[in-house]
């Protein structure tokens, strides 16, 4: 069975850019760049960038562009067992990352239906004790959605529509990145135009690009840009590797990565301006929260538009959410997927049967509409609440750890300047011997002093989640479950045979 490859250049250019462009672009950077003190955001981000984002895209891409096959095979090339267990680690926590990201998509999905008519009138939820007319209209909307039965439905046909765009391999997935990325930017380029005329949006878009330079000496910070990094450009899910495995043998990887990073990063941007203007125009203050930014203040700040443009925008809003995440999750889907085939030779049906099951049934426990907290202090709901434990680790924890071994197994055991002349093979721009001691030394002990500070700062309760009694317990029981997924499960994985494709 021989692999299958991308048709043409910008096929796969869509495809990696789709995947990078996500909830993460619209919504967690501006969040974070507004709980992190605004304009000073950018200057940990782009320090993240340069010294960790470029070098690592780069490299994941350069590993599945030499060996071909899917990312804990790849792994193993470089370093064996080890290598094997990291690629199924990355993939095991990436797929958790992934079911509660498409439980966030049906939440989309719910607000997006609603939009086309109940969205712009707050309605009652008893559950929380909301009453019509208290709450904010998004406030209202999504404790609705996410309190009643229906979001599992809304769950399941997210993952089927998943299902379908990698139905078969890159071929769907050509076809579907190449319409829905290119309109992601037209749809961002209204909302900017929109959010620039708005009286005081300007001064919004000053906002964020006037620092509190004050913040910098928070480590915090730095932490969250870092994190920021990763995510934004799916490093650490085993997905640049994978997507850069069905390219033709002689690519300019090097040209690729910066590409990727270009057109991602130059979406952050936009996204975060049309945001600032919206919220300043209305003078809206977002909470700290990333779901209450996506949630509760866009369609508050939508609302406030002019006669049909309210229905306008809120659809076209929803829809680029729907998108953007869309083309991030199917990109980990077929990542899992070319996992599975590559390692067990089970058919390509075969795999996306098991991965429909076990994720849908994931998905749908971060949707558990049971009210556990009418009150509202923390999260509402059982799924929301496990949603925000399993965040905390997989987010949190999981992708640095997977950025930082598999960043010192390239370069300790397979060879950084083995991996620079890899790199170099094809490329038009080539990468300096600055690059050894950067990937040997400097990113691992970046990580490393994230990583070690987010612990200590888990026992001093400083990131940790204050609350008590039965939601305790919850904290332990998702802490629990996600080592014994990922830990054990990459174990496991990795000591089973290899099936030979016949
Ligand atoms: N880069 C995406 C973003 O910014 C995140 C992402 C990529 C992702 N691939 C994913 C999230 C797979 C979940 C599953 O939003």
């Amino acid at each position: 069975m021989s692999r299958t490859t991308w048709k043409s250049k910008f096929g796969f250019l869509m495809a990696a850019a789709g995947s990078a462009i996500g909830l993460g672009n619209i919504v967690f950077f501006p969040a974070n760049a507004y709980r992190f003190g605004a304009g000073a955001f950018y200057l940990p981000y782009l320090i993240a960038l340069i010294l960790l984002g470029l070098p690592i895209i780069i490299m994941e891409l350069g590993i599945g562009r030499v060996f071909r096959k899917g990312f804990p095979s790849s792994m193993n090339e470089v370093a064996g067992f080890k290598g094997e267990m990291t690629g199924w680690f990355a993939i095991l926590n990436s797929s958790v990352i992934t079911m509660y990201y498409i439980t966030i998509l049906g939440w989309v999905l719910g607000m997006l239906i609603r939009s086309f008519s109940s969205l712009w009138t707050q309605v009652a939820v008893p559950e929380f004790g909301i009453e019509a007319g208290t709450a904010s209209i998004g406030i209202s909307h999504f404790f609705s959605i996410i309190s009643s039965p229906g979001t599992v439905a809304l769950v399941f046909v997210v993952w089927v529509l998943n299902i379908f765009c990698i139905l078969k391999g890159t071929k769907t997935i050509e076809k579907i990145v190449k319409v829905l990325v290119p309109s992601m930017w037209v749809f961002m380029i209204i909302m900017i135009v929109r959010g620039l005329t708005l009286p005081g949006g300007f001064e919004g878009m000053l906002l964020l690009f006037t620092p509190d330079m004050s913040i910098l000496s928070s480590l915090e910070v730095w932490k969250g840009a870092f994190s920021q990094i990763f995510f934004t450009l799916s490093l650490g899910f085993g997905i640049m590797t994978t997507y850069a495995s069905y390219l033709p043998k002689k690519s300019d990887i090097v040209n690729d990565g910066l590409s990727v990073t270009f057109m991602n990063c130059t979406f952050e941007m936009i996204a975060g301006i049309a945001i600032f203007t919206l919220l300043f125009a209305f003078s809206i203050s977002p909470k700290a929260s990333t779901l209450g930014m996506m949630f509760f203040v866009m369609p508050e700040g939508i609302a406030q538009f002019p006669g049909v443009t309210v229905q306008l925008f809120g659809i076209l809003f929803f829809t680029l959410l729907l998108s953007a995440g869309l083309t991030s999750s199917m990109s980990l889907l077929e990542t899992v997927a070319s996992a599975v085939i590559d390692k067990f030779a089970i058919s390509r049906k075969k795999a996306l049967g098991i991965i429909f099951g076990v994720g849908l049934s994931g998905s749908i426990m971060f949707s558990l509409p049971f009210v556990v907290d009418p009150e509202l202090n923390a999260s509402g709901t059982l799924g929301l609440t496990l949603l925000d434990f399993f965040d905390h680790w997989a987010f949190g924890y999981g992708l640095l750890l997977t950025g930082l071994v598999q960043t010192i197994l390239i370069s300790w055991i397979f060879g950084a300047e083995r991996m620079r002349s890899v790199l170099n093979e094809y490329s038009k721009w080539k990468i300096g011997k600055w690059f050894v001691p950067l990937v040997k030394f400097v990113i691992p002990a970046i990580i490393t002093v994230l990583l070690v500070s987010g612990i200590v700062g888990e026992f001093s309760g400083l990131y940790g989640h204050s609350s008590t009694g039965n939601i305790d317990n919850l904290h332990i029981f998702a802490l629990i479950a996600w080592i014994l997924f990922t830990v054990g499960g990459s174990f496991i994985l990795a000591k089973m045979k290899e099936r030979r494709q016949a």
